[in-house]
């Protein structure tokens, strides 16, 4: 029973989806970008306390925009957030720790600008819903099939952040 026990949490670890190591998938959407909010967004989940583990810059290609935002493509406006999500660059990243997925999506704050907090990040740029800045993954499910969408398993790092003991 140990023994069972003891091989599913190894297999859970190994997979690097808890604890420490859960991922999130985060981008800078292209208005964000034309907003030269590129900065103040990577600075926001830096300061508090998450690693940095993928980052680049690029315009996405269509096909991987409607695989994104694929749970959305019955909305009437799916063509829209598609041609606008492909409209310029984002900045895609993969940000590293305990319960990412989680407060990372806390941190963009609600999709409606009349709800969302002040202190979010949509709290305190956004007006509109559909030019909301960023985007984060909504679940560990979401990121699991989001990070391998955007990134090549290359193009994520391992490191040590040399203040983990402090964070
Ligand atoms: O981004 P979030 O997960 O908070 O919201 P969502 O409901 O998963 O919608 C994904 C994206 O679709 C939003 O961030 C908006 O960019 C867009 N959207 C829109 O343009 N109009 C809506 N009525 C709802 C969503
Ligand atoms: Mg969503």
């Amino acid at each position: 029973m140990i023994c069972l026990v003891l091989t599913i949490f190894a297999h859970i670890f190994q997979t690097g989806w808890t604890g420490a190591k859960e991922r999130t998938f985060i981008a800078v959407k292209p208005d964000g970008i034309q907003r030269r909010l590129v900065g103040e967004i990577i600075c926001r989940f830096e300061q508090k306390g998450f690693k940095l583990v993928g980052l680049k810059l690029l315009q996405a290609p269509e096909s991987v925009l409607r695989e994104h935002y694929w749970d959305l493509r019955g909305k009437p406006f799916f063509n829209g957030l598609v041609c606008y999500m492909g409209s310029g660059p984002v900045v895609a990243m993969v940000w590293q720790g305990v319960d990412v997925v989680k407060t990372c999506f806390g941190m963009l704050g609600e999709m409606n600008p009349a709800v969302c907090l002040p202190g979010t990040i949509r709290g305190d740029y956004c007006v509109e819903g559909g030019r909301n800045v960023i985007h984060g993954s909504d679940s560990v499910e979401s990121a699991q099939r989001e990070i391998p969408l955007w990134f090549r398993r290359h193009e994520l790092h391992s490191w040590d952040h040399s203040s983990s003991r402090w964070i």
